[in-house]
């Protein structure tokens, strides 16, 4: 088939690769000509794993291109997705601008030569469906008005699901394609263009191989609102999910249980699931925030007022202000004492900063009279260009953010930081204070390596030993060490 995808950010640039290499042609749009320069290039214009040697093969087979004028591409094309921005206005709705401007371009590039389907993938509150056919129609109205009944379209909600540090496998391997659609022609257009992921049918790229078990991807089609609806309440509870991990947390620091434990302990029962269930400073991303803001708006609009959703976000704000509160109880002064950051980015394999905690604490602890530095493996450049404000000092290593630092935050996740040598970070350090907000590191190592170690829900103090022998117990199988993630 001929796609279109409009906007090349994290999820259009995806899109638009893996639809290549499932054998469609598709072009890549944007307005941002400097993103289209690079892609041109060959380059991804975010950092995400895999994506550059997707676009390459894809782009060999002849079937990837790139444009900044929408006219040519949508004209020729069977499929036109919507992959804008929608971020939050001050008031907690989405900002629809770029979605209505892409639907009335769409509609103005439109002629009579063949039925087209504009798929909706940005996220948008409900109802945004008929406002997107309402836009087309509009667009085609000013450009054409005489072929106005010559010109035949259908609109589907195709809501996006990829976490970024995974989006390509996330794309090619999804647990499930919503597609929200009111015509039946318009839905079978869908499945024809989603047939081969659906199927699996296709050669598994060089380094993302096929998870084991998996043959086929459903198709869940709905009414558009529902698709609409899916993707907020899919985040809601996700963002929440992560919130109650962080609630017991507090809880377990309070009475001197270990969260790790506690979380692999619920985990295991499978109507609560493992995943998404690791305490640390919060959420953040592009995503949960603004999406919850935008359903709490929608409810509001129609007069309910969701207690649960605005909880997940006090929740979520109020473990950020955490870290402050663990440096306090230590350093006591926060003023003149320099502190590093491990990590910027709101989580590993990105360098996307949109609500990164690590900002929110940066910025708090600047307003506190503390010195700032931070080290990141990938994010560091996207921050100096997208916030010169902040008075940080960027550290090309690990060992020079903890050299004569008062203390060390572990804000990101990032795998490789669980090589650090610990105790050359410890000794080279004024005072060897450790909060980790990931839980990245054994409290008993860290120690061991001459830190004052703090974690997220662990408890503070080493349990009390029992010195009588242990009873013999029948072998139940799991012992507690074995639930240990850590
Ligand atoms: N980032 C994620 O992990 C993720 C996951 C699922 C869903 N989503 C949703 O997908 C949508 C896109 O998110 P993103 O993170 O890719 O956004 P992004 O900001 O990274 O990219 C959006 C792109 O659209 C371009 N654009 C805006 N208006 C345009 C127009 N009229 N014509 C051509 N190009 C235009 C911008 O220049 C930009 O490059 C959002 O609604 C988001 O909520 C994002």
């Amino acid at each position: 088939m001929r796609v279109t995808v409009i906007g090349t950010g994290y999820v259009g640039a995806v899109t638009g690769a893996c639809l290549s290499y499932l054998g469609h042609h598709v072009t890549c749009v944007d307005s941002d000509a400097s993103k289209i320069a690079r892609l041109r290039r060959g380059e991804a214009p975010i950092y995400e794993p895999f994506l550059e040697e997707l676009m390459a093969l894809a782009a060999s087979r002849g079937g990837l291109d790139f444009a900044t004028e929408l006219a040519g591409p949508a004209a020729e094309s069977d499929v036109i997705f919507i992959a804008v921005g929608t971020p939050s206005l001050p008031g907690g709705e989405a900002n629809l601008t770029y979605l209505e401007a892409a639907a009335r371009s769409i509609g103005a590039a439109m002629d009579g030569s063949r039925y087209r389907v504009v798929v909706n993938k940005s996220t948008v509150p409900v109802g945004c469906g008929n406002l997107v056919e309402t836009l087309v129609r509009e667009g085609i109205d000013e450009a054409r008005p005489s072929e106005r009944r010559t010109i035949s379209f259908g609109v589907a909600s195709n809501p996006e699901f990829l976490r970024e540090g995974t989006a390509v496998a996330d794309s090619l391997y999804p647990d499930r394609i919503v597609v929200g659609a009111g015509e039946e022609h318009t839905l079978e257009i869908m499945r024809q263009l989603y047939l081969p992921l659906m199927a699996q049918r296709f050669e598994p790229p060089a380094g993302l191989p096929r998870p084991a078990g998996l043959t086929s991807v459903p198709m869940v089609s709905t009414s558009l609102t529902s698709a609409e609806m899916i993707k907020y309440a899919a985040n809601a509870f996700l963002a929440m999910k992560i919130g109650f991990a962080n609630e017991m947390a507090n809880i377990c620091e309070r009475v001197g249980a270990e969260s790790t434990e506690v979380m692999a302990g619920i985990g295991l029962d499978s109507r609560i699931g493992s995943k998404f269930l690791n305490p640390g400073v919060g959420w953040g991303g592009s995503c949960f925030g603004k999406d919850i803001q935008a359903l709490l708006h929608t409810a509001l609009e129609y007069g309910y007022d969701s207690k649960l959703l605005r909880a997940s976000l006090e929740v979520n704000s109020a473990q950020r202000q955490m870290v402050i509160q663990k440096l306090q109880e230590r350093l006591y002064i926060l003023k003149g004492r320099t502190i590093g950051l491990l990590g910027l980015a709101f989580k590993p394999d990105t360098d996307d900063l949109r609500d990164a905690p690590s900002l929110h604490i940066a910025e708090r602890l600047l307003q506190m009279g503390a010195r700032v530095r931070v080290h990141d493996p990938v994010a560091m450049p996207a921050c100096r260009e997208q916030r010169p404000d902040l008075k940080i000092r960027y550290c090309d290593s690990p060992e020079e953010l903890a050299a004569d630092a008062d203390a060390l935050v572990v804000v990101t996740e990032w795998p490789r930081f669980r090589a650090l040598d610990l105790a050359a970070l410890a000794h080279s350090m004024a005072c060897p204070i450790l909060v980790d907000g990931r839980n990245l590191f054994s409290p008993e190592i860290a120690h061991a390596a001459g830190f004052d170690y703090t974690g997220v829900g662990r408890a503070a103090r080493p349990r009390a030993t029992n010195k009588a022998p242990a009873p013999d117990l029948p072998d139940a199988g799991a012992t507690i060490s074995t639930l240990r993630p850590v």
